[in-house]
Order: C-alpha cells, then sequence, then structure tokens
C-alpha cells in the first residue's frame, strides 16, 4: 500500500442482546472508534434483558449510534470496504434491527456484507488486545448469555470442548444480583462488593469441581445463595434489608466459587488439549477476580493468559474485527443473509 493511500475501513454492526453497538476497524485492527449504547437503564427494573424493550430501542439508536461511529472515526460511509454484523447468537429481534441496518447499507454502498458471530467476535477480541497472532488457544467465552469453552484452531475455526448444563456465569451473576437487591447488571456490582466480604464466609457448591468432564453448572449455586438469604432473618434488619457485611459476604463467597470453577475448567482445557494459550471473553471476563486467578494460573502453568481491556470484554462492536478474516478469505454473505438464535451454526469458509 503506497503511505498516501487510505487504511481499509469496515463498519461493524453489533445489536445482539442489549447494547447498540458500531465500530470502525482499520485492516491493521486499528478501532478508529468503538461507540456503545447501553441499554441497561430501560431494563433495570425488571431484572435481566426484556426482548421487545430491547429490539425496540435497537431500533430508536442504531442509525445515530452507526453515524457517530463513521463520524468520531473521521470516515465517510464512501471509504468503507465492508459491512460487518453479528448475526448469531442472540435475542431474534434484536438481531435484526442490526442485520437491516447492515444489508441496507451494504446494498446501498454496495460493498461486501460480512456475517459475524457473536461469540467468535469475544474471543477476537484477544488478538485485537494483543496486537499478535494468538491462535490456536484454549478460548473461554463467559458472558450473560454464554459459558462455552473451544479450542480454536484459527479465528474462524472453534470447536466446542465444554458449556454449561444450566445458566450462563453472567446470568447467575445477574439473579444473585437480584436476590441481593443489587441493581441489574449484577456482574460489576457483585465483583465491587465482594472485594469487601469474607470469600471463605458462606461454603457454596461448585459444581463440577471434581469432574473430568469440561462442564459448568451455575443454577445450584444460584439456589444456594437463595436459601442463604432467604434463610437467615438474623442478618436482615428486616424483611427486606440485608446488612451491608451479609451481602458483602455472600457476594465474596459466590464469586470465590464461580470463579474456582471457571479457572478450574480452564486449566483442565489446556491440558486436555495440550494449548500453550488461553484467551478469555465476555463480560464476565471483566470480572476482577477471575482475571487476578487466570493470571496465576497461567504463571504457574507457563500459558499465555490474554483477557482484553474491559471495553472490550463486555458487548461491543470492534470485536467484530474478526470480519477481516472472512474478508481475507472472500467468504462474504448474500443479502439474504438471516439471523440464528442459537449457538453455532458452522459456515464453511
Ligand atoms: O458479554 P456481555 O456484555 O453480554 C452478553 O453477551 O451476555 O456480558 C454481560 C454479562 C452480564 O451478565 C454482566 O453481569 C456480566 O457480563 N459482567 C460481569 C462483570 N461485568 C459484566 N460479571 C462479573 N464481573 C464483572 N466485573
Ligand atoms: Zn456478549
Amino acid at each position: 500500500m503506497a503511505a498516501s493511500e487510505p487504511a481499509q475501513t469496515l463498519l461493524a454492526i453489533e445489536s445482539s442482546c442489549d447494547e447498540t453497538a458500531a465500530a470502525v476497524i482499520t485492516r491493521d485492527l486499528r478501532i478508529l472508534s468503538n461507540v456503545v449504547s447501553t441499554q441497561a437503564e430501560l431494563h433495570l427494573r425488571y431484572g435481566g434483558v426484556v426482548p421487545e424493550i430491547a429490539s425496540r430501542a435497537h431500533v430508536e439508536r442504531i442509525l445515530p449510534v452507526i453515524d457517530q461511529a463513521l463520524k468520531s472515526a473521521d470516515v465517510t460511509p464512501d471509504r468503507l470496504s465492508a459491512v460487518a454484523v453479528v448475526t448469531q447468537p442472540g435475542l431474534v429481534g434484536s438481531l435484526l434491527v442490526g442485520v437491516t441496518a447492515a444489508k441496507a447499507l451494504a446494498m446501498t454502498l454496495d460493498i461486501p456484507l460480512i456475517d459475524v458471530n457473536h461469540v467468535e467476535a469475544h474471543l477476537y477480541a484477544c488478538r485485537i488486545a494483543a496486537e499478535k497472532d494468538v491462535f490456536p488457544a484454549v478460548g473461554l467465552v463467559v458472558s450473560g448469555g454464554h459459558t462455552h469453552l473451544f479450542d480454536c484452531h484459527s479465528p474462524v475455526d472453534f470447536e466446542l470442548i465444554g458449556a454449561t448444563t444450566d445458566d450462563a456465569a453472567g446470568e447467575a451473576y445477574d439473579k444473585v444480583a437480584t436476590i441481593l437487591k443489587l441493581p441489574y447488571p449484577g456482574g460489576p456490582n457483585i465483583d465491587k462488593l465482594a472485594a469487601t466480604g469474607d470469600p471463605a464466609r458462606h461454603p457454596l457448591p461448585r459444581s463440577y469441581y471434581h469432574d473430568d468432564r469440561l462442564l459448568f453448572s451455575f443454577s445450584g449455586l444460584k439456589t444456594a445463595v437463595l436459601y442463604l438469604v432467604e434463610g437467615h432473618p438474623p442478618h436482615r434488619r428486616d424483611r427486606h434489608e440485608l446488612t451491608p457485611e451479609f451481602t458483602a459476604d455472600v457476594c465474596a463467597s459466590f464469586q470465590e466459587a464461580v470463579t474456582d470453577v471457571l479457572v478450574k475448567k480452564c486449566d483442565q482445557a489446556l491440558k486436555v488439549r495440550h494449548r500453550k494459550r488461553l484467551l478469555v471473553g465476555g463480560g464476565v471476563a471483566a470480572n476482577s477476580r477471575l482475571r487476578q486467578k487466570l493470571q496465576q494460573i497461567g504463571n504457574k502453568r507457563r500459558v499465555e493468559v490474554v483477557i482484553p481491556p474491559l471495553t472490550l470484554c463486555t458487548d461491543n462492536a470492534a470485536m467484530a474485527a474478526v470480519a477481516w478474516e472472512r474478508f481475507a478469505r472472500g467468504s462474504f454473505a448474500e443479502l439474504d443473509l438471516d439471523v440464528t438464535p442459537g449457538l453455532m451454526r458452522k459456515r464453511p469458509l
């Protein structure tokens, strides 16, 4: 490329859950803009994402968010080389808003449309953050909707090797926060309070911890927290208020149980797959205790642990830069592109 030639740029759109996001990323993975409009305040009173409210908010926000992403990147639409959009997994109504916007742009600008898997994108955030090739590796995606382990052969070739049998870890965080009457999303609030509590105060279950299978289960843990809270009236000033000390200790004990299991399963996966690198993505990867413990096993086992900065852990569109990998392989989507709510419909390159 001649020095004066402008870098190729990609517009990426993400609307799979409750964040409306758009980003502009160059082919050498420089993030020129990364705009995220969170709907957390709309879902706060329900303690979780309400799909109808989410899709309506995406409709209102998608165009201003795209506009802002282009403006802050100082890129005009005619400069774009491609449009990428997350098509799976996620809420159907939410995904459709992003996909419809991306199709309209690809058609009017006459540029390639590229479909992106949200889970692959979460782990690609590690590639962006590391500024070097990070594949092959074991990948842990841990978020509100997912707790999955992958053997990542390449950025676009993931083999599912482990999963939750019930709740995702982030979902457990959000539900335990509701039990403790902490605001949604629960993860960051529990993380903060846990730092002031005693992680050994309440022994809580660690499902599959002593099991060779790469399985997770968090619903029993969530129920154990519920019984703990319901069963300890002495810790309450009244029926509706928990003491700050009790809440902090429950947060710390819960967080210790979740992170113990996540770290143990990563360790097992690294061993059975003989990988020397671990990639971690998704909202729960923002958790301070998880980051600390993963770095510790990384040091102990001489495994490189790559965890992106917080802004690339929670849902964002910059991580959809994995689309450049498909662009390089000439793997483009058609304008009849559809959305898929569940995880993984493998599309060959
Ligand atoms: O990846 P993400 O933004 O959306 C999904 O794809 O689900 O993840 C959101 C999840 C929520 O459940 C939220 O409570 C959790 O990530 N989360 C955290 C932290 N920050 C966000 N969980 C634990 N500790 C955190 N610091
Ligand atoms: Zn996500």
